[in-house]
This record gives C-alpha cells, structure tokens and sequence, in this order.
C-alpha cells in the first residue's frame, strides 16, 4: 500500500499540533486531535469542493473499496520502487519562471492525428472500471465528454467499446492486448474498427509478465472472495472477450508471441492510428518509428510492469531526441500535479496521460469525482503556464525546465515539428 505524500504530510503536521502547548488556546478538544494524528483522517473528504489536489481523493476512494480491490489499484511490481520513481523522477526537474509575459490569453490546446483537443491531458486505459464504481467505464466517459478530454478504453473494460463510445459521444481510442492467437486478435481489432475507435494503442509493457505483491498480498483465501466481491465480479465481465477464444492467465501473465513486426502486421489489418504503449527507451523509440507506429506512449505502466526503477520522466528526453519530433509522444506514470504535465511537455511530450488519479475521483465520488481530478489538473497547467509565461503550450519547451545538474535541456526538435 502506498499512503499518499499529502496524508503523511498532514499526520505529521497533526501529530506536532496535538502535542503543541498551542492547541489549548484553540478550544479544541485535545482527544479530537489526538485522533486525526493517529491516522483517523485516513477516509479523507466527503465532497468534491474539499479536495486541494487530486491526492485528496486517494484516502477517499480507498474507504469506499474491498481491500483487494484498492490493493489492484495501488500495487506496483516486487517491492513498489518503480511506482515510488515515477513520483521521484518529476523532482528532478525544476521550473524556470518567467513573469512579465502577456498572460491574458492562454491557449492550452494540442493537435493529435489533426484533431485539435482543448487540453493535451488525457485519460489513460484502465482495466475494470465497474470494480471501482458502478458507473464504471460509463462515468468516465460522460466526465470526459463534459470536461473535453481524450479517453483510452482498455481492453480488459468491463463496459463494451460500443456503450462507452456512446456515453463518450464520439468514438474513444482503444487500447490492445493483443490476444495469444493471431486471428482473435483481428477478429478484436474489426470489433473495435466497426465501432468508430480512430485510434489502436498497442501495450506492450506487459509481454514479459509482471510480479504484483501489493496486489497478491492483499488477496483473501480462495471462496472467500465470491461472496465479498459478488457484486461488482458480476459487473466485471469482459465485454470485450465475447466471442473470442480462452487464453491463459491475465494480462499481466508472459506472452511470447510478439515482436517488432506486430507493427507492421497491425497497420496492416485496420484503417485506424496506431500507437504503442509501454515504450523506455531512445532505441525502442527507434525502432517504433522505423516499423511505422503512428505515435508513442512512453510509460511504464504506472509502475506495474517492470521493476525498473527508472521514472518515465526520467526516460522522457533520450525517447524525445530519437524520436525527432517524427510521431507524436505522450507520457504517462505518476503524473500527479499540473507542474508534473508542465514538466513532461517541456521534455517533449506532446500529450500528458493519468491512471491511477482519475479512478481515485471515479471511486470516491463516480463521474462528478472524475470531473473534479480533471478540473484540478487543468487549473494547476493553467497556473503554472501563466508562472513560466507561457501563452500556449508550445511555448513549453526545454527552456522551461532545469535539470537537478543545472542543465537546462535544448529544444528538442519534437517541439518544432507540428506534432501539437
Ligand atoms: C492500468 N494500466 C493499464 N494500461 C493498459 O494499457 N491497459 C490496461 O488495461 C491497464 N489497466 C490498468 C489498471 C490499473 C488499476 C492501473 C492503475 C493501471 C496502466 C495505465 O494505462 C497507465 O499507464 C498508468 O496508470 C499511468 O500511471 P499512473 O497515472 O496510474 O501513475
Ligand atoms: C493492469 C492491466 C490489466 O495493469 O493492464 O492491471
């Protein structure tokens, strides 16, 4: 389990507060704070208008889950340091603020594929949304089509690409796991092509299998779960998978059946973009390029894929330089604060993606919870944009940011190259 930086941050404070010759002159009953010090505070806020940040609705979502199902949200791979790097990554990087600028007019919106999007913060897949609330996949669509946000659907969604590309009200992009058998994964493919999705982004990041003792602890005995869980394990059938053949183990189980030319083979079978996710390296930036994805996602799966221990951040200007601005980028993995989404475009990103923060709003509050992350991430760019002086985001270059060594990065051609 991973406490959120604002809780501990604010036990601590507590903690002081409680034992502090201070309190008496406040009124308060030493008892209450007392309390809250201890880690009563853990169910966090009770409305949308209480949160500061999108950490804020951490606390909350996790009151309303089954341990085991907070626990597959939480849950990085062996010992979580790959999910507590993407958190670091972002502080090795600090802002160059420059007041003065013309502010009055902001404009934050990006190009994809020639579609123009008022914001480049885009909602990430995630498997099973009806596990964390019953609105599921349904809800963040609704709060994606009313705030103006791409939406990635998973293919592990337990709502069909058909019934969320109607609540979204126009085609979401869709994302691949490609299935063992060729064929079953074209037979996906024409699903989701017939449905309207323009885009296929392929994830990859999970071929090798992924070890998830967060998650794993957290499980209860076998039997003991079907009557805990019967509700939602209902609601999370896998739409998607009907009519297609069984295959063994989940998504985060060893595949072999895939290399580079999957690319290739993909592009051939369907009319739709595609994209590749799960992309750590300038050479496999490369190499995506040269067998002709159409864009990249550079992420590590929040976390839970590879023990790598290296921020996608962190990754972010070796992929940006092989790239070239050829294709566009976008980054995900601990994106938490709009001086995070600041930080990526700066270093290249051409589109910023959040998981695990909008299905904490999803499970706290449902749609209105996901609106509310999204707000909270808009106003903080729009603040930290309006700080560095920068009127549009491609104003947001290498020479926003510095580097912990002092460098201050060049401008990488991606950010020339009309991508945005
Ligand atoms: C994911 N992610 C994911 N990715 C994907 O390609 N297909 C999927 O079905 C899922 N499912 C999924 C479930 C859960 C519970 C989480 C937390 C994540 C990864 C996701 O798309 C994204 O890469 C990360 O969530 C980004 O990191 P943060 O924002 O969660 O730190
Ligand atoms: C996960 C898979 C389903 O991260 O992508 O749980």
């Amino acid at each position: 389990m991973v406490p959120s930086e604002t809780s501990t941050a604010r036990r601590r404070f507590l903690k002081l507060l409680a034992t502090s010759p201070l309190l008496s002159c406040t009124g308060l009953p030493s008892g209450w704070m007392q309390a809250l010090a201890a880690g009563q505070d853990r169910s966090g806020i009770s409305s949308v208008q209480e949160a500061l940040n999108v950490m804020d609705f951490e606390p909350a979502a996790r009151k309303n889950l089954l341990p085991e199902h907070w626990a597959y949200l939480a849950t990085g791979v062996d010992d979580d340091s790959t999910l507590r790097a993407n958190r670091e990554g972002f502080t090795r990087y600090q802002l160059r603020m420059r007041p003065l600028a013309d502010i009055s007019r902001l404009d934050m919106s990006i190009q994809l594929f020639g579609v123009r999007w008022n914001t480049p913060i885009v909602l990430c897949p995630v498997a099973s949304l009806k596990g964390f609330h019953t609105e599921g996949e349904k809800g963040v669509a609704r709060a994606a089509r009313s705030k103006g946000h791409l939406q990635m659907l998973s293919t592990v969604t337990s709502t069909s690409v058909e019934e969320v590309n109607a609540a979204r009200g126009e085609p979401v992009w869709y994302q691949l796991y490609a299935r063992d058998q060729w064929s079953e994964t074209l037979k996906l493919v024409k699903r989701v092509e017939t449905a309207g999705c323009p885009a296929l982004v392929w994830t990859v990041d999970l071929l090798g299998g992924s070890n998830r003792e967060t998650f794993r602890r957290a499980q209860p005995p076998e039997g003991v779960r079907a009557p805990l869980c019967k509700n939602c394990h209902e609601g999370l059938r896998k739409p998607m998978y009907e009519g297609l053949a069984e295959q063994a183990g989940g998504e985060g189980s060893a595949r072999a059946v895939y290399t580079w030319d999957g690319i290739k083979r993909l592009k051939d079978a369907t009319r739709m973009k595609l994209l590749v996710k799960g992309i750590q390296t300038r050479e496999d930036a490369e190499l995506a390029v040269a067998h002709g994805a159409d864009g990249i996602v550079v992420s590590n799966h929040g976390g839970r894929a590879g023990a790598s221990g290296r921020s996608t951040i962190e990754s972010l200007p070796e992929i940006a330089a092989g790239v070239a601005g050829r294709i566009p980028i976008i980054l995900d993995s601990g994106v938490r604060r709009g001086t995070d989404i600041f930080k990526a475009l700066a270093l290249g990103a051409t589109a910023v993606g959040i998981g695990r923060p909008y299905v904490w709003g999803l499970a706290a509050f449902g749609q209105e919870g996901v609106e509310a992350v999204l707000d909270l991430l808009r106003r903080e760019l729009q603040m930290v944009m309006r700080q560095t002086g920068s009127t549009s985001i491609s104003k947001i270059t290498g020479a926003s940011v510095v580097d912990r060594f002092g460098t201050i990065p060049s401008l990488t051609p991606s950010h020339s190259s009309g991508n945005r």
